[in-house]
């Protein structure tokens, strides 16, 4: 019922004050200050993202709802709230973290993720569960702060996570969003799509983030976006390069170099291939082959092909050849 989606409403609304406070305000709190400021977070984006901190009690939460009146039955089933199995008695599921609030499109909080301090407890992050209030695959994290610079600027970044989303913005990047680690679905490529003319996708330079990326940016292309891809030295996050590099080279060498899908890709297959070595280049080239035979548009496929006949100092007859092939492979 809608009453009941308020009430879980208030809750998060309540609970991000309290651990906000905890965060700011408390002695309990030092420790997870003391870990966002060497990890770089200023008191300006603190606020901004509304970060608390949960302390390390089984009954902080659940006694403060209480107190002000909620129904724990419905903080339970929105996850923040556990039922000790052998006597049905409340306990607090986050603990000990660092909470980032999540807001829905309304700048309503609607879930946490909570990150241990320590690194050692499983896992990293415990994320809130899909509930009335909070389905993943529709929120974009951070989308209520920084929708009005998206619209203004047609364009949008996204990245990972929380962090590299507060990096960034640090950094400058007011028009950043967070797809939280889920791949980006149809549903959010409509959000942006309502929002933004282009996006440039900024995940993590792993393997998991590259191929993460490459699927965004079909599903953004798909749905009528200009998509570009940002690339950061193997291994590294958003937020590992600005703390490594700093704000300047990340807008300017990261964000500001970001390459269309097609060019990213040219230049990833590349990486760790002598191009010197005969069988390492044709497996380049029937790499790149089949990306461009992906294409949608016959004029972007003319373009590469051009441009990889040249490179090579191949017939474009044979390189058009071979890509026709491919297609038929593909249908
Ligand atoms: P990462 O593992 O890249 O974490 O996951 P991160 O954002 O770099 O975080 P830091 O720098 O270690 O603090 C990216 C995103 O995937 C989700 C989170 O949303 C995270 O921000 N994730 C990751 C989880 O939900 N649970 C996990 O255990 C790990
Ligand atoms: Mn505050
Ligand atoms: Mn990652
Ligand atoms: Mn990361
Ligand atoms: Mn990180």
């Amino acid at each position: 019922s809608s009453d009941e989606k308020k009430a879980m409403t208030e809750i998060h609304e309540l609970l991000a004050k309290l651990y906000h406070h905890c965060l700011l305000h408390t002695k309990q709190g030092r420790p997870a200050l003391e870990y966002l400021e060497k990890r770089g977070f200023t008191r300006e984006s603190i606020e901004r993202y509304q970060i608390g901190y949960a302390p390390d009690s089984w009954e902080t939460a659940s006694q403060f709802l209480q107190k002000r009146g909620m129904d724990l039955h419905i903080a339970e089933k929105v996850g923040l709230i556990g039922k000790r199995q052998s006597d049905g008695k409340p306990y607090d599921r986050f603990r000990n973290r660092v909470m980032f609030p999540i807001w829905d499109r309304t700048g309503a909080v609607v879930a946490f993720g909570g990150r241990v301090l320590d690194g050692k407890d499983e896992p990293k992050y415990l994320n809130s569960p899909e509930s009335k209030i909070f389905q993943k695959g529709r929120t974009l994290y951070g989308l209520n702060l920084a929708r009005a610079e998206m619209r203004q600027k047609q364009h949008a970044v996204i990245f990972e996570g929380y962090v590299d989303t507060i990096a960034a913005f640090r950094a400058g990047v007011t028009n950043g969003v967070a797809s939280l680690g889920t791949s980006l679905t149809e549903d959010h490529a409509a959000i942006l799509k309502r929002n933004v003319q282009s996006v440039t996708i900024c995940y993590d330079s792993d393997r998991a983030g590259v191929e993460a990326a490459f699927r965004a940016s079909e599903i953004l292309t798909k749905q009528g976006c200009t998509v570009k891809i940002s690339q950061m030295p193997d291994g590294m996050d958003p937020d590992d390069y600005i703390s490594k590099f700093g704000n300047d080279s990340f807008l300017k060498d990261i964000i500001g170099a970001s390459l269309t899908v097609m060019a990213f890709k040219i230049q990833y297959y590349r990486r760790g291939k002598n191009l010197r070595d005969e069988g390492e280049r044709m497996i380049y080239i029937e790499e790149i082959i089949q990306e461009i035979a992906r294409l949608p548009k016959a004029v972007e496929r003319d373009h590469y092909l051009r441009q990889i006949a040249s490179e090579f100092n191949l017939s474009l007859d044979a390189l058009k050849q071979q890509q026709t092939q491919t297609t038929k492979q593909l249908q």
